[in-house]
């Protein structure tokens, strides 16, 4: 991780700025990405081509930003009680969906470094009851940081873990899901993604390729599961499967990549 926080953050804040589908992402920031992001804006096809040439990975993170957005909503909207964003990066989904939100507790959980960098840049209205919880996935013990944070582990709660579980170890990405089992009540909906690749030949050789990119960012890409061994890790983690989309398959993003899965489950 980086000491100024996650570039995969900036960098799919960038995306969803561009698109203009996050009137809060723009705030989020820095110097070099608000430079990308005004020559976006400028000329829409540098965008499109750097789309295609990364596979649809800027199709890919929009899709599951929509898809889990209504995923939360419908959640939400089933009595949830608590929203819990593992990763939070500069997500800004409780100000977006701050309506729906109202006054139940949000807890923005990260890696301190990106949580620092969010926290001088965060939104300030509409006023959300946001908790700030700094966790190391790989280090630290999250069901304690849940609990002693202010998490119900009696309350239902819809958790999102969105664009992390590629960057863990697999004994990390076991560990998280089992310390959200813990931490939340019973009927809670998790929702997460996962990068499954059983593709071979030149499209694998070309993933290969944007993982090099990525793992340049200081966040190398290390869970790639295939969809039977995401089964098999909620089976582990005690968390039912509930539904698997492909990004492609999402409404309106054909051009996401096909190996990222979203997957939702519940306790
Ligand atoms: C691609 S960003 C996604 C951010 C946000 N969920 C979103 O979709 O906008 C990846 C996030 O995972 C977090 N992350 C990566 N490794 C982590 C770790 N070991 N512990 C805690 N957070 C981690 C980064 O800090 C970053 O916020």
């Amino acid at each position: 991780m980086n000491r100024g926080g996650s570039l995969t953050a900036e960098a799919v804040a960038l995306f969803r700025a561009a698109a203009g589908d996050d009137p809060y992402a723009p705030a989020f920031l820095g110097p070099t990405f608000r430079r990308l992001f005004d020559l976006w804006r400028r000329a829409p096809v540098v965008g499109r081509a750097f789309d295609r040439a990364a596979l649809g990975l800027v199709s890919s993170v929009l899709a599951r930003h929509a898809w889990f957005d209504a995923e939360v909503v419908r959640a939400l909207e089933a009595g949830a009680a608590q929203l819990v964003l593992l990763g939070a990066g500069f997500d800004a989904r409780p100000w977006r969906l701050a309506h729906h939100v109202g006054g139940r507790p949000v807890f923005l959980v990260d890696h301190p470094s990106t949580a620092a960098a969010r926290a001088a840049r965060a939104p300030g209205a509409p006023p959300i009851d946001v908790r700030r919880l700094d966790v190391d996935f790989g280090r630290d013990d999250l069901a304690t940081a849940l609990r002693e944070g202010g998490v119900d582990a009696d309350a239902p709660a819809v958790v999102v873990w969105e664009g992390v579980s590629m960057y863990l170890p697999v004994a990390a990405v076991r560990a998280t899901l089992t310390a959200v089992r813990a931490s939340v009540g019973a009927g809670s909906t998790v929702l997460f993604d996962a990068w499954c690749s059983a593709e071979r030949g030149l499209r694998a050789r070309l993933e290969g390729v944007g993982r090099g990119v990525v793992g340049a960012m200081g966040e190398p890409l290390r869970w790639v599961p295939t969809p039977g061994e995401v089964q098999q890790t909620l089976d582990a983690a005690g968390l039912a499967l509930q539904a698997t989309r492909r990004a492609c398959d999402v409404p309106a993003y054909p051009r996401a990549h096909p190996a990222m899965h979203l997957i939702t489950a519940t306790t």
